[in-house]
């Protein structure tokens, strides 16, 4: 299959950091799928690999400074951003993050940075305590707003001997960004002028229903039964579709995190009203279901408050609540045309989500490795598996934001026309 990448040009920007060596090993992989790279090497990116060896790598000039007479002559900074089909900063420093957030043109990299009307993938690569620094935290805000997308970065030991969050993102991590991507891009042309970029809108004129959160199943009237669903991952995915452009509805089960912009949300407590919930937002184009869903609820519900008494505590039956997922699978009139499913597995993650796919009827399936060691309920990054009948994708270890990011571009890339 022919890579996204193949006769693009991609303008490599390579910041000052222990990570620029992966950076070759990016240029390379790209190169071998017929990319043309084109590289500007910051000062301090000089001081990690040489000039040389990203020219050699990329068969062309390596662009240092901004004032070089001859590279001006040759192409200037603003007809070379707006030549390539996407900007790729690797590593990105927390400075260059500034820079960018602050719209800052003091060298060549922030220049054209600032100048391109294309779209900017940021591998970020710094300590953990900078990229934990409000300050930061704060730029990639601004960041994020502008429509500038993140690959990484991801956890692990790093070269200062610190352990966390800060490391670049592996060559074949940012690869696959660069493919998403260059996939997405629809560059639209905007009234507001240079440097104006719109957000990719695959999903414009779709209904999206995401279920997300855990529930609440009531033993009497302030008693429940409850998993420890954060709704985080289901959050992110209803976000990421509004971005994508989709009209999104999003079924919550009770959860602490802020409602995310731009969908509607119906807040539920229990698996029933969640059902309820779901059948009334039909019809839907995709329907993914994130939701930690009890699978039983108290039969015997109190009405009033259960008291402690002389015959010991009471016995609790249980019934299986209605499966949401299946049901809406399996509907004849009215099923949406995509439906997700989430399997959470604590061993055999891929064996259990193909069983769990054919058992349930859905078109794809999130595996994810819930095991304690992973840490995946209530945190922030997930490892998954896209399981589909005939497919199987893992990805790496990806922030939730990221993996609804690639998980809603993996879908509007099937509902396309
Ligand atoms: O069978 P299991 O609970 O592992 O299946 C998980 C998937 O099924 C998730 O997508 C979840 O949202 C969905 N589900 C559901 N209704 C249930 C149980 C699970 O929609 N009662």
């Amino acid at each position: 299959m022919t890579s996204p990448v193949s006769g693009k040009r991609i303008l490599l920007i390579i910041g000052g950091g222990i990570a620029a060596y992966k950076v070759l090993e990016l240029i390379r992989r790209l190169r071998e799928r017929g990319a043309s790279v084109r590289a500007i090497l910051t000062k301090a990116g000089a001081e990690f690999v040489t000039p040389l060896s990203v020219s050699s790598l990329t068969g062309d000039k390596v662009l240092t400074d901004l004032f070089s007479l001859t590279d001006e002559a040759e192409m200037g900074h603003i007809e070379m951003s707006r030549d390539a089909d996407l900007l790729v900063v690797a590593p990105s420093t927390a400075d260059l993050m500034a820079k960018m957030a602050g719209g800052l043109a003091g060298d060549l990299a922030s220049t054209t940075l600032l100048a391109t009307d294309k779209r900017v993938l940021v591998a970020p690569a710094m300590n953990v305590r900078m990229w934990e620094h409000p300050a930061t935290k704060r730029n990639i805000r601004q960041l994020k707003d502008d429509g500038i997308l993140f690959v990484g970065p991801t956890d692990g030991v790093m070269a200062c001997g610190e352990f966390g969050p800060g490391r670049m993102a592996e060559p074949m991590e940012i690869l696959a960004a660069i493919e998403d991507a260059l996939r997405e891009t629809v560059l639209l042309a905007s009234p507001a002028g240079v440097g104006a970029l719109a957000a990719p809108q695959p999903l414009a004129g779709r209904h999206v229903l995401v279920t997300s959160g855990p529930t609440h199943e009531p033993i009497d009237p302030v008693r429940y039964i409850a998993n420890r669903a954060s709704g985080k991952q289901g959050h992110a995915i209803a976000a990421a579709a509004a971005a994508a452009g989709a009209r999104v509805t999003l079924v919550s089960g009770p959860v602490t995190i802020a409602d995310p912009a731009g969908t509607t949300v119906v807040r539920v407590e229990n698996a029933r009203q969640m059902k309820a919930a779901v059948e009334a937002a039909l019809p839907a184009d995709i329907a993914i279901f994130a939701a930690a869903v009890a699978d039983w609820r108290v039969a015997n519900e109190g009405v009033e408050k259960l008291k402690k008494g002389k015959n010991g505590p009471p016995a609790l039956a249980l019934v299986e609540n209605p499966d949401i997922l299946a049901t809406i699978a399996q509907r004849g009139e009215g099923r949406p045309p995509l439906v997700v499913g989430f399997a959470a597995e604590t061993e055999k993650v891929i064996e259990h989500a193909r069983a769990k796919l054919a058992r349930k009827r859905c078109d794809l399936i999130v595996a994810n490795d819930v095991s304690p060691a992973n840490g995946v309920f209530g945190g922030d990054s997930n490892t998954v598996h896209l399981v589909g009948p005939d497919t199987l994708e893992t990805w790496p270890k990806l922030p939730k934001d990221e993996v609804a990011r690639r998980l809603v571009a993996a879908l509007a890339a099937r509902v396309r026309p």
